[in-house]
């Protein structure tokens, strides 16, 4: 019998780029039948800053991909990003009252709505409700407490809130570019779908995607996420930091970043210079390379000391026996790889996005982790598969009545448009 085919769209609306992609499911593959990037105008830092920009660019893009695709977009999958994000773990526990003391659907329900039992602030919504394991009696680690027995079922959970207004400004731009939005997906968690194997996720990794406005943070152990959080640190503040120390036009310090720097200052002989034109009076003049360098290296050197924070405060860097990946169009800077390793004192590689067909030479970038991921993220959701979009791959074996149940929360929580 022939496998059902559907189309999925993705728009990754990033501070520097939007990106559209359609792809088309077949089993468990997502083909690449087109995509469209423009430059984004609207968004600072994750956030719209500009509607009517925003909405142009995002329409731009959305016409280039349904050109190269030769398909219509009407409705897609949309990342969101911004510094409101925040992620936060609960736990919630039932007592299992029955003689057998067999765990039930309604029993895992309980558990799931104790952990949610909180007040979420005025003006945020909760936008990602991820499982990431249960505990029967103390037995920690349980993937599907379903049939097992015991007395008292607790259940961890990792919760994404985001500003309502912010998630709402995006889904406005997307709307009034003329598409539905199907659901929204925190940027990071997208990226991780395109760039992680299930292996990585349960040995323990970190996922960081350097991008143009913010520098998003995932953590993965035991197979599902752990931690996420956002930092207001990218890849255009290391541009405005070389055009502020080298006195240079903001354009021309972004193609200094990208051609002549490296983290790696020491790496540079002291009499290498570069030519910059300065700012205002156009006049070109030489400076230092190692000075480049070292602007770069102090930007870059903050960021990676926040995501030591970050693991540090999370506890988790025992646990991360894979290391570090990086994404986004920051982690392209000359040298970074090695710094880094340097400075998390782990493994660290680059994450590109993998896991799909037909993707060209010119596609398989680190920018375009976050747009392939949705389309992965979404194919496990529309495929009813929620286990690789809960980052569990083990919760395949979900009961029927379970997966109806977690089909339905997840339906509520994505349908937020
Ligand atoms: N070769 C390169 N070397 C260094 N930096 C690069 C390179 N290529 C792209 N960048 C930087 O990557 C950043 C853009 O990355 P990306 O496209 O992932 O951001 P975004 O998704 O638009 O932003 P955000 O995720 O913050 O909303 C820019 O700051 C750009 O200068
Ligand atoms: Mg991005």
């Amino acid at each position: 019998m022939a496998k059902k085919k559907w189309l999925l769209a993705g728009i990754d609306v990033g501070t520097t780029k939007i990106f559209t992609t359609v792809g088309e499911v077949e089993g468990e593959t997502v083909q690449i039948l087109g995509s469209g990037w423009s430059t984004s105008r609207g968004l600072k830092k994750g956030m719209v800053a500009n509607l009517s920009e925003t909405i142009s660019s995002i329409r731009e893009s959305l016409q280039k991909a349904e050109e190269e695709s030769q398909h219509t977009i009407d409705s897609a999958y949309v990342s969101v990003g911004g510094g409101h994000l925040r992620g936060l773990n609960r736990i919630g526990k039932t007592q299992v009252r029955n003689a057998d003391q067999e765990i039930s659907a309604e029993h895992i329900a309980e558990a799931l709505n104790d952990a949610r039992s909180f007040e979420v602030p005025e003006g945020w919504q909760i936008i990602h409700e991820l499982t990431q394991s249960f505990t029967l009696d103390g037995q920690e680690g349980i993937v599907d407490p379903l049939g097992m027995s015991g007395r008292t079922l607790s259940v961890n959970l990792h919760l994404v809130l985001n500003a309502s207004a912010v998630v709402q400004n995006i889904v406005n731009a997307v709307n009034k570019a003329g598409v539905l939005v199907n659901g929204v997906v925190m940027q990071q968690l997208a990226s991780a779908e395109s760039i992680l194997s299930p292996d990585e996720k349960e040995l323990g990794v970190v996922v960081i995607d350097i991008g143009g406005g913010t520098t998003d943070v995932a953590v993965y152990r035991h197979g599902s996420i752990w931690h996420t959080e956002v930092l207001p640190l990218g890849g255009s503040l290391i541009t405005k930091d070389i055009a502020i120390g080298l006195k240079a036009p903001l354009l021309e310090a972004e193609n200094l970043k990208k051609e002549s720097a490296t983290v790696l200052p020491a790496s540079v002989p002291p009499e290498e210079v570069i030519e910059v034109t300065e700012v205002g009076t156009g006049r070109r003049r030489t400076v230092s390379r190692q000075l480049l360098c070292q602007i770069v290296q102090a930007r870059v050197e903050e960021i990676l000391h926040s995501v030591n924070r970050i693991m540090q405060d999370a506890e988790v860097q025992s646990d991360l026996t894979t290391g570090v990946v990086l994404t986004g169009g920051g982690s392209l800077l000359d040298g970074l790889v090695e710094f880094a390793e340097d400075i998390v004192q782990m493994p660290v590689r680059l994450g590109y996005p993998v896991n799909l067909v037909s993707l060209e030479s010119h596609l398989f970038h680190p920018a375009y982790s976050t747009a392939f991921g949705l389309l992965r993220y979404a194919h496990a959701i529309q495929s009813n598969d929620m286990a690789t979009a809960l980052g569990e791959e083990r919760r395949r074996s979900l009961s029927k009545e379970k997966r109806r149940s977690e089909r339905m929360k997840n339906w509520i929580l994505e349908r937020i448009s």
